[in-house]
């Protein structure tokens, strides 16, 4: 390509007590491109951005932007010089409205008066959204609106300020298909504007789908850097991972047992979920499918006593159980993975340890006490069986790369040995590598007799590790399908059953 050069990055090294988290990277991003950065859980990526961002500070190397040397004091210091982030973790103030997230510390004065134009924010975030074609009312309240709607309001934010280099830090890993699409068509006109847009996903058919170059880190180091035209996905995944990964899914060995558990004529208070009976048996693998809204979480989360129920029973071994909340739950054998899991299932000061085992202390008790070598053995368990990327078990878990941080929220839910595991997007932000070994234990859970429920947006996932798929459509269950004798063409056909 030969657009000039807007940003390098050479010879950045970076550590946090205990971890080289950057080792020499380099980088070189020309205007008018879309460059991915690729590698595993805790590879480096979000720590390379937030050195150019001025969020951390490099201990070597340089940064040029437009061929001039800059290193940034704060993150202010780098939008106002044409560098603009949008963080992998959403970073709002939720009570808040739209409009003031937009503008925050920077808020438009009206003329010669030293305080905020309401009037004038309104229009300016009306401006940019119409811009951007994006449809949200500039005076919402924040926590009113979905995560996906408020990761667009971030992206928004980010090209407001007209930047000339913007960085996506995993910004689909919450968006609908829908908005995927959209946000595609803004990275295109940023791209033709002459932007240089540093795009950084899990997701390898958006990596090839939307970038033209591809740079791939792994521990820290730089790799090399490919045109993604020339790349395909298995020499990507051979860059970030070291090594050949031959089988995306592990071999199937469980075997169904009896019905564990029964839902009858489920409908919530709340949402649109209604009428949706099924059963689940020991040692299986159910997968459930459909479109973005289709009532997919409201399904587990009224299973699991996070929203309210407004008829229907559940029956586990035959024996009802009322489920109420969470705690209820927990106690008749159920675990729940949440899709939001940076919102509400990260207590980000503390360590991995308390992080890990927090909803099954009553296991490490000894006359009373929390017994401190069942504790470590416990957390060591799920370090080991995730390969979970941290210096040690004390390490607060906000510091863990994001991808990382997920795997200890899926080790305090396995710790909790339930019986009927509910995944809400299990591998979500999680690398290729890590994903397997998350198939391989929701297959070993299985061989245990357990069932395990899993939601997920990607297709290709459920047919690699189901047994049976239930598909909703618009709250209702739309049918069941058979996972080795479906196809993708006869679930989003189901899906699209009730819409
Ligand atoms: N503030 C911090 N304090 C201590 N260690 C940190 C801090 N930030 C990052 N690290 C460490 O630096 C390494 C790189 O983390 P980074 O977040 O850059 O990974 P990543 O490539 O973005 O991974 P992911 O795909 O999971 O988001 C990790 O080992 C992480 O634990
Ligand atoms: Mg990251």
């Amino acid at each position: 390509m030969s657009n000039e050069v807007l940003l390098r990055m050479e010879h950045i090294s970076k550590s946090f007590p205990g971890v080289k988290a950057l080792d020499d990277v380099e980088l070189t991003v020309k205007a008018g491109t879309v460059h991915a950065l690729m590698g595993e859980n805790g590879a480096g990526k979000s720590t390379l951005m937030k050195c150019l961002f001025g969020i951390y500070h490099k201990d070597e190397g340089q940064i040029f932007l437009n061929g001039q040397e800059v290193d940034f004091k704060d993150s202010k210091d780098a939008l106002e010089h044409g560098v603009a982030m949008v963080h992998q973790e959403l970073n709002q103030a939720l009570k808040r409205n739209v409009m003031d997230n937009m503008w925050l510390g920077r808020f438009p004065m009206m003329d010669k008066l030293p305080f905020v134009s309401e009037k004038q924010m309104y229009e300016k975030t009306m401006e940019v959204f119409k811009d951007l074609n994006i449809d949200v009312n500039p005076k919402t309240i924040m926590s009113e609106m979905p995560v996906s709607q408020r990761q667009m309001v971030e992206i928004a934010k980010a090209v407001s300020y007209n930047s000339k280099i913007i960085v996506f830090d995993e910004p689909t890993s919450s968006l609908t298909e829908v908005e995927v699409e959209h946000l595609f068509r803004i990275i295109n006109s940023l791209r033709d504007r002459g932007c240089g847009i540093i795009y950084i996903s899990h997701k390898m058919d958006e990596i090839l789908r939307i970038s033209d170059e591809v740079t791939i880190m792994r521990d820290g180091k730089y790799i090399a850097t490919k045109d993604s035209k020339n790349i395909t996905m298995n020499e990507i995944i051979k860059l970030m991972v070291g090594r050949e990964i031959t089988n995306v899914y592990p071999p199937k060995t469980n075997t169904i047992g009896e019905k564990l558990l029964e839902v009858k004529n489920l409908s919530a208070e709340y949402s649109k979920l209604s009428d949706v009976s099924f059963v689940g048996y020991k040692g299986e693998v159910l997968g459930v499918a459909g479109l973005d809204g289709s009532g997919r979480t409201e399904l587990l989360e009224n299973i699991f006593g996070i929203a309210t129920r407004k008829s229907g029973e559940i029956y586990v071994d035959g024996k009802q159980v009322t489920n109420k909340n969470p705690r209820e739950s927990i106690k008749n054998g159920f675990a729940m993975l949440t899709e939001e899991r940076r919102a509400t299932g990260i207590f980000g000061v503390r360590d991995i340890q308390a992080n890990s085992t927090i909803s099954s202390l009553k296991k490490y008790l000894n006359h009373g006490f929390l017994d401190n070598k069942k504790l470590s053995e416990a957390t060591q368990w799920g370090i080991d069986t995730l390969k979970t990327k941290t210096p040690s078990q004390k390490t607060p878990i906000r510091s863990l790369s994001g991808g990382n941080q997920q795997k200890v929220i899926v080790t305090r839910w396995l710790l909790t040995d339930p019986t009927i595991l509910l995944l809400d997007e299990p591998t979500r932000g999680i690398d290729v590598g890590a994903k397997y070994e998350i198939y391989e234990l929701i297959l070993k859970l299985a061989n245990e007799g357990k069932l395990v429920i899993v939601v997920s947006s990607e297709m290709p996932e459920l047919l690699g590790i189901c047994d049976r798929i239930l598909v909703m459509s618009g709250g209702r269950l739309a049918g069941e399908v058979d996972a080795k004798n479906t196809t993708q063409e006869e679930i989003m056909t189901l899906a699209a059953k009730y819409v």
